[in-house]
């Protein structure tokens, strides 16, 4: 027998703080029942979709409760309210008997990751979202031509020529698979409706951003790397591992893939299409539970980049970015405590998105301090009470700059 469902019901009165941002050991979250439910960040760098006015059925601090990090934002009760209570412990439950609620936290979630992912590559990258046009599978295949990794570029090729067979491109495309079939082994070029656990060789494509996607991925070995081509360059998202899931964004939402999925090893996967999806929704709540909390991870994550593209110092924008690591990788903060990261600083200065000469000046700047190095292509601190010390500091500065101009608007 399943445990009995306890959720509790609590009320605010008009003008109590229900959350607040910051504040760390989040452990429930609130589907609003009665009232209005006003949420604000410290800084707002994207409106956010719908509004920051919530009203009954509408639920808030899932991102931080699901992924066991500090609130993200602040809940004001707009008027007296009834909310009710779930607990990260009695999530499995309320997924198993109220499926519909479930469905509509990771929907949701997928919408605000697709729009805040947008929203970052805009702002670090100053380049326009393009991962919704299939013309963008063509750069996709060149860029992974030009680097001679002919398995993902054979891959998207074919998918460009699938999309846009008589495309501006389609001769072009035509005439480069001709040349480097012979050097690619490019796997489930279609994808296959009656297998579902399949095997991909190292460096082979799972699918292309841009495509259309119809199936979601459970990785049961190897690790699988997310990542995107924005101006020319590849942009690392996310490197998976065993247990992870993936794909589920052009599944939920009906568009296309928001980034390409490659075998960073050789790997299996699990497939599972929409009818298999909604199966497993019912039998398996645990897989709605694990899904919520990589979403919550995953939005919490950019929540902390789109933050740090506030800041105008980039020796700050560093500091900022080693501490969301530290962070990230929930790594307690104690004073004369060591840490080496697994990234360098070319690596760091392409996570806050600053260009390259700009970054290098600042990353020289950084490196006077005497508790940063840089050694074997990766960034050692030998205080990282030192690390969240200096962001604190940077913060507080761009705080005052921020207060100054906007008493200079008034
Ligand atoms: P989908 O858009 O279907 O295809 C690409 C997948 O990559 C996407 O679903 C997510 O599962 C995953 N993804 C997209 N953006 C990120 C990110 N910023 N970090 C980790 N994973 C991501």
């Amino acid at each position: 027998m399943s445990n009995p469902l306890q959720l509790s019901m609590v009320n605010f009165i008009k003008d109590a703080y229900i959350i607040v941002e910051g504040r760390q050991k989040a452990n429930q979250f609130f589907i609003i029942r009665q009232g209005k439910v006003l949420i604000s960040k410290e800084v707002e760098v994207v409106a956010e979709e719908g509004g920051n006015i919530l009203g009954p059925g509408d639920f808030f601090g899932v991102v931080a409760t699901m992924s066991s990090h500090s609130h993200i934002e602040t809940a004001r009760a707009l008027t007296d309210v009834t909310l009710i209570s779930v607990t990260r412990e009695n999530y499995g439950t309320l997924i198993e008997r109220n499926g519909p609620v479930a469905m509509k936290i990771i929907e949701s979630f997928s919408r605000r990751m697709r729009y805040l992912d947008t929203a970052l590559t805009r702002i670090t990258q100053k380049a326009q979202g393009t991962d919704e046009d299939p013309n963008h599978l063509f750069e996709v295949a060149e860029y992974y031509a030009k680097q001679s990794q002919f398995n993902q570029a054979f891959y998207a090729y074919y998918q460009y020529l699938k999309f846009c067979p008589n495309g501006m491109h389609s001769d072009t495309a035509k005439m480069r698979m001709g040349k480097i079939k012979a050097y690619s082994k490019a796997v489930y070029l279609d994808e296959p409706t009656d297998q579902f656990t399949r095997t991909y060789p190292k460096d082979t494509m799972i699918f292309a951003e841009s495509m259309s996607g119809k199936e979601l991925y459970i990785i049961q070995k190897g690790q699988v790397k997310i990542s995107k081509i924005i101006n020319g360059n590849e942009v690392l998202l996310a490197l998976l591992k065993p247990g992870d899931i993936f794909g589920e964004m052009a599944l939920l939402d009906d568009r296309p893939r928001s980034a390409s999925a490659s075998a960073f090893e050789e790997c299996t996967l699990l497939a599972v299409n929409k009818e298999n999806f909604a199966r497993m929704v019912s039998t398996q709540p645990q897989i709605i539970s694990r899904l919520t909390t990589l979403l919550s991870e995953r939005i919490w994550f950019i929540y902390k980049q789109l933050a740090n593209t506030l800041l105008s110092d980039p020796v700050g924008k560093l500091y900022d970015g080693l501490s969301i690591q530290l962070e990230k990788n929930r790594i307690l903060i104690k004073a004369g405590e060591s840490y080496t990261f697994d990234f360098g600083p070319k690596e760091l200065i392409h996570m806050v998105g600053l260009s390259k000469a700009e970054g290098d000046r600042a990353l020289m700047e950084l490196i006077k301090n005497s508790k940063l190095k840089a050694m074997d292509g990766r960034i050692v601190c030998t205080d990282i009470d030192e690390i969240s010390k200096q962001t604190q500091y940077y913060r507080k500065l761009q705080k005052i700059a921020q207060r100054r101009n906007e008493g200079k608007k008034v």
